[in-house]
């Protein structure tokens, strides 16, 4: 009975590691992000974001976030964004087009976020991209959820 129950948690462990729920992505002194697209599993209770900013230009120069929406409100919320201002890291405060972001970040610095994608749809159209003034229009990527 013992050997099973391990047999059990074995599987189980696995499981777990098989689905993509966790993702690095790298940003540098240009605008771009190291992937440009994200496809999670489904099964994901979360989902976790790592970026990272290998370059060494400040946050005031070439900050970048990672925020995500719906592709088609991407230009609205980036000039939204840009609004928000620094003190929200360029984010529309309790906007519910962003299902997720994380803060404004330098060179040689990272952060993270975590999040449930419960709330979206596993046919809809999502793009992250980053709400940095200016950075929008190129810097982004698709998300997808299969
Ligand atoms: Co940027």
């Amino acid at each position: 009975m013992k050997k099973l129950l391990a047999g059990f948690a074995v599987l189980f462990l696995s499981n777990t590691a098989l689905a993509e729920c966790v993702f690095d992505v790298d940003v540098g002194d240009n605008l771009a992000y190291s992937v440009s697209e994200i496809t999670v599993d489904k099964t994901c209770a979360e989902v976790t974001i790592n970026l990272k900013h290998t370059g060494t230009l400040p946050a005031t120069a070439m900050g970048h976030n990672w925020v995500l929406t719906n592709t088609a409100d991407v230009a609205a919320l980036g000039t939204a964004g840009m609004g928000a201002g620094p003190q929200n890291n360029y984010v529309p405060v309790d906007d519910s087009r962003v299902f997720a972001n994380t803060k404004i970040i330098g060179g040689g610095e990272s952060t993270s976020v975590t999040f449930s994608i419960a709330d979206l749809d596993p046919a809809g159209d999502y793009t992250y991209f980053c709400s940095f003034p200016g950075h929008w229009a190129a810097m982004k990527g698709t998300f997808k959820i299969s």
